[in-house]
């Protein structure tokens, strides 16, 4: 989402007569974009920030800003903890940067727009794009996790107009983009609530009637669009109108990242998520059952307030039962202003750190059989160009998101989609033979 936004603000700079600087070192304007989810992420940036205000005696007349959901967060706060800061925006405000810089420029100093936190001025913008692209179609969140801090610094739940958000991925794929990810904190409530997302009722015996399913099947009919891919997902939204989008809808990849954050049925009501790892697995099921090759991927907390050693299990057993594709581990990290910064942060730091080791290597484990079970199986890979490593082999991803290699066929070109038959694969990569197109 902050690489999204970022991309969003480099556009609007440009269409503003900036010019993309070949590195930080050479910038004369330098724009922090930040996150509140855990203090750790805060702290880099505010580290950061300190280090480009310093560059300013080298660089008299650089300006260095700030946006995101720390400075949303923090407000004005953040020119006192960062010395010679010019300004900072709100995190849904981002879009004024330019007219902002402007401000600056003719001697403004330390300005502070806060914007408004329900504005619905969605960043649109794209610089060049490649043949991969980001489109933002929810903002905000309404879910207030007891942990998170996102609803408060991002806002309320806003869904784009589907009509816009069709519009943007047509034109995107114009410029030859091939593959888009829908981007929105709780991606499959698109449509749920506000204002309808669709101009009219679905036609009578339609497919898809529920609006994000409805969504995928028109980007599904815009020619030359390849693939579609969304994140992240919650289990509410993984009804059978989403199963058979995945299974009947070609572009539609077959990846969820499904954050689950605990397997404990006690902590997962304590989070507010709204769901049990019954459920949770319940969901995966219906999934799975439509598309048996689906990828699942997850995010988890350790050491939730509270957290004991059989709730930790729980979660343990819930990865098995569920075999991630992949997990990204986080340690509980108390966000000022949130429910459960009110409770004691009781499990240790050691404790975390140890809960966070032991699911790395779960996953590991998990992960390693994943792979090897694709050699001798067809996968079909969008074609990315050389490979970092071997450039005289290309590489791409498949649809599950696994990177794959592959010696180029005659006359391939970036952004083809390539089949492979794969013949040996590691925890991180696929090799496969390209087949007869
Ligand atoms: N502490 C630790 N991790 C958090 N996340 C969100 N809030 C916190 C917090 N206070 C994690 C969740 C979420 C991911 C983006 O960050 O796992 O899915
Ligand atoms: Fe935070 Fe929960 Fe919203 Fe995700 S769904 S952004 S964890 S409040």
């Amino acid at each position: 989402m902050n690489v999204r936004d970022s991309e969003a603000v480099a556009a609007e700079l440009a269409a503003a007569g900036h010019v993309q600087a070949d590195d930080e070192e050479s910038a004369d304007l330098v724009v922090v974009n930040t996150c509140s989810v855990r203090e750790k992420a805060e702290d880099k940036a505010v580290g950061k920030l300190g280090l480009l205000c310093k560059s300013k005696r080298e660089r008299p007349g650089r300006i260095v800003g700030v946006m995101g959901c720390m400075a949303q967060r923090m407000a004005e706060e953040l020119f006192n903890r960062v010395k010679g800061l010019d300004f900072a925006v709100g995190s849904r405000a981002a879009l004024k940067i330019p007219e902002i810089v402007a401000r600056i420029e003719a001697g403004s100093t330390r300005i502070w727009f806060p914007g408004e936190l329900d504005g619905i001025d969605v960043p649109n913008g794209h610089t060049a794009p490649g043949i991969s692209a980001f489109v933002t179609i929810l903002l905000g969140c309404n879910r207030h996790c007891s942990y998170c801090i996102v609803p408060d610094v991002r806002g309320p739940e806003y869904s784009r107009p589907a009509r816009e958000v069709v519009e943007e991925v047509r034109n995107l794929v114009k410029g030859g983009v091939r593959e888009v990810t829908l981007l929105g904190q709780s991606v499959l409530r698109y449509g749920r609530q506000g204002k309808p997302v669709w101009d009219e009722e679905p036609a009578p015996g339609a497919k898809f009637t529920e609006p994000f399913p409805r969504l995928l099947e028109a980007l599904s009919q815009i020619e030359g669009l390849r693939r579609i891919r969304f994140t992240s997902g919650h289990p509410s939204g993984c009804t059978e109108e989403l199963a058979r989008a995945f299974r009947d809808l070609a572009p539609v990849c077959p990846h969820l990242h499904l954050p689950v954050q605990s397997g404990s049925d006690r902590i997962l009501r304590e989070m507010r998520r709204g769901y049990t790892s019954g459920e949770y697995l319940e969901a995966i099921g219906r999934l799975r059952e439509a598309v048996p090759d689906i990828a699942i991927t997850t995010d988890i907390i350790v050491g939730y307030p509270g957290e004991t050693e059989e709730d930790f299990e729980a979660t343990r057993a819930l990865m098995r039962a569920a075999r991630y594709d992949n997990s990204f581990i986080f340690k509980y990290s108390p966000r000022p202003g949130t429910p459960a910064a009110l409770l004691p942060d009781d499990v240790s730091p050691e404790e975390k750190d140890r809960r966070n080791k032991v699911l790395l290597a779960d996953q590991d484990d998990l992960g390693v059989g994943n792979n090897s079970e694709w050699v001798g199986r067809e996968v079909e890979v969008l074609a990315e160009g050389p490979s970092l490593r071997n450039k005289a082999r290309w590489s791409g991803r498949t649809g599950q998101n696994k990177i794959a290699v592959f010696e180029p066929p005659q006359g391939i070109a970036v952004g083809d989609l390539v089949r492979l038959r794969v013949t040996r694969a590691n925890p991180q990569t696929i090799f496969g033979d390209a087949m007869g197109q």
